[in-house]
C-alpha cells in the first residue's frame, strides 16, 4: 500500500449546490485529523492539463460551507483524451493524459480526489486504469449517476423547482391557464418527478415515459370541465413524444458530452393551447436549479462524502467512487459508474404513488 502524504482535489463538469462543502471536508479532514497535504486543482481537468494547481490550507476552506459554486472552478468541456487546439485556424483534438500524468508526478500527488458527475467519473476511470489512485465523489443536480442513491445538489435543485412550481401555480389558477415549468435533468427525469410531486403538478413529464401529446390535452380539457380551470404541468428538459426526439437547445462542439438540451416546455405549451385553446405558458428554470447555497440536506451529505474520501484514501482503498446506498455512505469500484447513468425505472415506487393520487404522466 501507498502512504498518502499529498493530495489533489477537482471539481469536474457543471457546477452544483454543495461542491465548496465537499472541498471544505477533504481539506478539513486531510490537513487536520491525517497532517496531509492538500493541492486544490483549478477548473477541473483542464487545470491538470494546464498545471493549475495550489495549495490549500484552513484558511483557504474556511467560510465556504453555504457558498454556491466552487472556489476552485469548473469545466464541462474538457476531457484530457480530447483537449481541442487550435492548428491552421480550425479545431482538433489531441490526447493530453500524459501531460496530466506528467504534472501529478510533478505535484507530488499520491491520490486524486475527484468531485464529478457520469462524465467525469469515465475520464476518471483512464485514470484509475493507468495506475492513479483515484477516489471519485458524486455531484449532480440531475442525480444520475451509477451506483449511488442519490448525489448532493440534486436536493437544492428539487426545492429550487418546487418553489417555482409552487409560486406559477397561484397564477394559473387565478388566470385560468396552464402553466408549464421545464426543468434541468438531461436523460433523467428525477428533478422533474420529486419536484412536481412535492407541488402537486397535475402533469408530470418525464425522459423515461414519452408522452402523447393527445392525452395530455385530454387531461387538461377534462380537468377544465370538472371545474379546475387551470393545470399545473412540471416538464423535465429531456421529455420526448412517443416515436418523437428530445429538444436540443444547442450543440456544444468542444464539449465531449455536446447536447444541450432545451425547449420542449414551449413545445408542448404551443401544442395544448392549439388543440384546447387555454391558454398556456412556459417558464424554463435553467440555471436557476444549479446556482445559489445548497440546502441542508445537502451540505450534509457533501460533508459526509468529502470525508469519506478520505478516509477511504486513509484505509488504503484505491480506485473507489464514494456511494449512498439506503442510509449508509460506502464505496463501489469507481470505474462501475463508467458510461453509464441512473434513469427512473419505470416501476419505481413514487411514480406508483403519483398516479394513486391523480397525477398523469402523458402515457
Ligand atoms: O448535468 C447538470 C446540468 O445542469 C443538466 O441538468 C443540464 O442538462 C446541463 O447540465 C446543462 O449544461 P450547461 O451548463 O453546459 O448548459
Amino acid at each position: 500500500m501507498n502512504e498518502i502524504h499529498r493530495l489533489g482535489v477537482l471539481t469536474a463538469g457543471g457546477d452544483c449546490p454543495g461542491l465548496n462543502a465537499v472541498i471544505r471536508a477533504v481539506a478539513k479532514t486531510a490537513l487536520g485529523k491525517h497532517d496531509l497535504e492538500v493541492m486544490g486543482i483549478e477548473d477541473g481537468f483542464l487545470g491538470l492539463i494546464q498545471n493549475r494547481i495550489r495549495p490549500l490550507n484552513n484558511e483557504s476552506v474556511s467560510n465556504i460551507l453555504t457558498l454556491g459554486g466552487t472556489i476552485l472552478g469548473a469545466n464541462n468541456k474538457i476531457a484530457p483524451r480530447r483537449y481541442p487546439v487550435q492548428v491552421d485556424g480550425s479545431v482538433e483534438f489531441r490526447d493530453v493524459t500524459e501531460r496530466c500524468l506528467e504534472h501529478i508526478r510533478f505535484n507530488h500527488l499520491d491520490a486524486l480526489v475527484v468531485i464529478g458527475g457520469d462524465g467525469t467519473m469515465s475520464v476518471t476511470s483512464d485514470f484509475v486504469r493507468l495506475g492513479i489512485n483515484c477516489i471519485g465523489v458524486p455531484k449532480t443536480i440531475d442525480n444520475d449517476l451509477y451506483g449511488t442513491d442519490v448525489t448532493f445538489g440534486f436536493a437544492t435543485a428539487v426545492s429550487i423547482a418546487t418553489e417555482a412550481l409552487d409560486r406559477v401555480h397561484t397564477t394559473a389558477a387565478s388566470h385560468h391557464r396552464a402553466m408549464i415549468v421545464e426543468v434541468m435533468g438531461r436523460n433523467a427525469g428525477w428533478i422533474a418527478l420529486h419536484s412536481g410531486i412535492a407541488s402537486g403538478s397535475d402533469v408530470i413529464l418525464i425522459p423515461e415515459i414519452p408522452y402523447d401529446i393527445g392525452v395530455i390535452c385530454d387531461f387538461v380539457k377534462t380537468r377544465s370541465r370538472r371545474g379546475k380551470r387551470f393545470s399545473l404541468l412540471c416538464v423535465s428538459e429531456g421529455a420526448r413524444p412517443v416515436g418523437g426526439n428530445q429538444v436540443i437547445q444547442h450543440l456544444d462542439s468542444l464539449s465531449p458530452d455536446p447536447v444541450r438540451l432545451g425547449g420542449i416546455g414551449q413545445k408542448i405549451a404551443d401544442d395544448i393551447e392549439a388543440a384546447t385553446g387555454i391558454e398556456t405558458r412556459t417558464i424554463t428554470l435553467g440555471h436557476v436549479q444549479r446556482g445559489g447555497t445548497p440546502v441542508a440536506q445537502d451540505r450534509v451529505l457533501a460533508t459526509e462524502f468529502g470525508n469519506k474520501a478520505i478516509e477511504l484514501l486513509q484505509a488504503g482503498e484505491r480506485g473507489r467512487l464514494v456511494v449512498m446506498k439506503g442510509r449508509t455512505v460506502t464505496h463501489i469500484p469507481l470505474v462501475d459508474a463508467e458510461n453509464k447513468q441512473r434513469l427512473v425505472p419505470t416501476d419505481h415506487p413514487l411514480l406508483r404513488a403519483a398516479r394513486d393520487v391523480g397525477t398523469c404522466f402523458g402515457d
